[in-house]
């Protein structure tokens, strides 16, 4: 298993590196995320620098339904985080406590089917402009036919005790 770990590491980093020559500074999201209506959920925004010299002056999401687009918030590296106006506003945060441009993650808090739509992480950078990466998010209701399925059948719930030992 050790030697396994170790062939694996170096072979990861310079594919990594490779993928940033290659392409530069790009913005890392997830295309779609689902979750269960009450749960949180994180959505990703990680900005891959093309190198040191970029100075990456804000980020903002923004989420937008069929009818409307909103700012959700705003963090500005002079400025500091400013929170808008929406129906998020009590339950969305940056994932780290001092947000950071470079991971720009946000959580929102106990989900309402009203959330889906389309959010989008904006990284403002001088001198290279924008990048934008976008996430579509579905939000489910808690789905009766998976519990009716568990109820019926015991098999299940003598495996989850058999997978304790
Ligand atoms: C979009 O969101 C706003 C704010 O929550 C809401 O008032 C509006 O009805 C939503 N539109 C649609 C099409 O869901």
């Amino acid at each position: 298993m050790m030697d396994l770990h170790n062939v694996f590491i170096p072979l990861l980093l310079s594919c990594t590196s490779v993928f940033t020559v290659l392409y530069g500074q790009k913005v890392v999201t997830d295309p779609k995320v689902t979750v269960y209506q009450g749960n949180d959920v994180t959505l990703l925004c990680q900005y891959i620098r093309r190198s040191t010299e970029d100075k990456i002056t804000q980020v903002r999401w923004t989420w937008q339904n069929q009818s409307s687009e909103y700012k959700i918030m705003v963090f500005h590296n002079d400025y500091g985080l400013h929170i808008h106006e929406t129906p998020l506003k009590d339950r969305v945060s940056f994932s780290k406590s001092s947000p950071s441009i470079d991971e720009a993650s946000i959580i929102i808090r106990d989900v309402k089917i009203s959330d889906k739509g389309l959010y989008s992480c904006d990284i403002t950078i001088y001198p290279g402009g924008s990048l934008t990466g976008q996430t579509t998010l579905i939000v489910l209701e808690d789905e009766p036919a998976e519990l009716s399925l568990i109820t019926q059948l015991r098999a299940p719930v003598t495996y989850n005790r058999m997978s304790q030992y």
